[in-house]
């Protein structure tokens, strides 16, 4: 990704920091990189709109010709919003989810969503809705990788999807409510190694391929999302060819055994966003901790951007590449200085450097100056996506650069009205 360090300034100047940059350029290569792997008649990409709902990105993935995964009844709504439709065909969006919370029944069916079910009792709640439609169920099973144990959604300690065990009992009951299985579907975790990924897919497409005779009424398979992306590596990223090999096979086999026509569908997040976006934040003070008897003393770069804005590092310990604005990165002869790169919030596990075992993790880098931006990359995914208020902090702006180069704001920093808009006085609960 392109950091004009000057660019950068004006830009920091012009919307304040901390700030969020994405990249056209960058995403429409991993859209049609995805198009590419999906291209075989029949096999169909969605995008897991959960890693960045922006209605910008949501718009591109449209133009693409790729449907939508959604999670909750207000992303379904961003969805249609941004200008997918609902119906069921096709299902351009599914919403997959194990709880209905909220608005989503309401939305399924005044918009005939594909329901994807990951918990048995979801029949039941469809049903006495009065939903009689076609529904997906989603599996569990049994096996599955995630980038971290809390991104593994397939095995016995995951609460994702129907363990196969039940899914005839659950496959019954929608049978006997007028419901009708269309598709099956499995997602068995984010962001493997790619080997697990090929291994686990190649095997759950057989599975899948056993389940055929059982389910007359379907019309598609889903192997779920998890084609990972490479944050340490960049040069190293997923082998496109094979995937496109792999689906292709996959969709091959499941058509044959099943002696029609089915759809095969996969539906990844992460990887045609990740590289797309930067978290750009100001160094507003460097300071240091010493050596005593509890430990070796830090140096941190206190920066304006935290947690509320980007989680993951936090949350599982994820690494996320780091560059001081302006210095060069490959050059060797750059001074050097390990350093702990923390936030403003009142937590101590504020910090961008930390490793899965929730210990810091002083990185490597140039020597830094207050007044430096830093530019935190690979921040297309699950990033913004899972930002927050906590601390009464504003969300800050997304800025998307055009591929000719200019740049848009596609959301502003979120104001103490924004955060105030909800509350209410005087509002008494009127119990029936
Ligand atoms: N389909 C379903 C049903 C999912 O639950 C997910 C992700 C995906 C597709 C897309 O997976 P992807 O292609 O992005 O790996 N917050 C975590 C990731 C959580 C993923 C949740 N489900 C992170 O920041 O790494």
């Amino acid at each position: 990704m392109n950091l004009d360090p000057d660019l950068l300034q004006r830009l920091a100047a012009k919307v304040g920091t901390p700030f969020w940059l994405y990249d056209a350029r960058i995403i429409r290569q991993r859209i049609e990189e995805v198009r590419f792997m999906s291209k075989a008649p029949g096999v169909q990409a969605r995008f897991a709109m959960k890693a960045c709902p922006a209605t910008r990105v949501l718009r591109e993935m449209k133009a693409a010709g790729i449907w939508i995964d959604s999670v909750s009844g207000n992303e379904a709504l961003r969805a249609l919003r941004a200008g997918f439709s609902g119906g069921h065909r096709p299902p351009e969006i599914c919403f997959t989810a194990d709880v209905f919370r909220d608005n989503s029944l309401p939305v399924i069916l005044e918009n005939e969503l594909l329901p994807n079910i990951g918990s048995p009792g979801m029949i039941r709640e469809l049903s006495k809705a009065g939903y009689g439609g076609p529904i997906s169920l989603r599996i569990n099973p049994g096996f599955g990788h995630g980038h971290v144990n809390a991104c593994d959604t397939g095995g016995p300690s995951s609460k994702h999807g129907i363990w196969l065990d039940d899914l005839f009992a659950v496959k019954n009951a929608a049978e006997k409510d007028g419901m009708s299985v269309t598709m099956l579907h499995a997602h068995i975790g984010s962001g493997p190694q790619y080997q697990e990924l090929h291994e686990n897919l190649t095997r759950l497409a057989i599975e899948f391929k056993e389940l055929l005779p059982h389910f007359p009424t379907l019309t598609a398979i889903s192997l779920g999302g998890g084609i990972p992306h490479n944050y340490r590596e960049h040069g190293s990223q997923v082998p496109i060819e094979p995937l496109h090999e792999l689906f292709t096979t996959c969709h091959q086999r499941i058509v044959a055994a099943a002696r029609r026509d089915l759809r095969l569908e996969i539906e990844p997040g992460r990887f045609y966003v990740a590289p797309g976006c930067a978290l750009i934040t100001r160094v507003a003070d460097i300071k240091r901790t010493r050596t005593n008897e509890k430990g070796p003393g830090v140096t941190f770069a206190m920066v304006d951007a935290g947690f509320v804005d980007l989680v993951r590092p936090a949350m599982y310990g994820s690494y996320h590449h780091i560059d001081v604005v302006g210095c060069d990165d490959k050059d060797p002869n750059l001074p050097r200085e390990p350093i702990v790169v923390a936030g403003p919030l009142c937590e101590s596990g504020d910090v961008f450097t930390r490793d899965e075992r929730e210990l810091l993790q002083p990185r490597l880098l140039p020597c830094i100056e207050p007044g430096d931006l830093l530019a935190i990359r690979d921040a297309g995914a699950y990033c913004y996506a899972m930002s927050s208020n906590y601390n009464s902090i504003g969300r800050a702006p997304q800025l998307w650069r055009e591929e000719g180069g200019e740049i848009e704001i596609i959301s502003r920093r979120e104001t103490v009205d924004d955060l105030l808009r909800i509350e209410t006085e005087n509002e008494p609960v009127a119990l029936a």
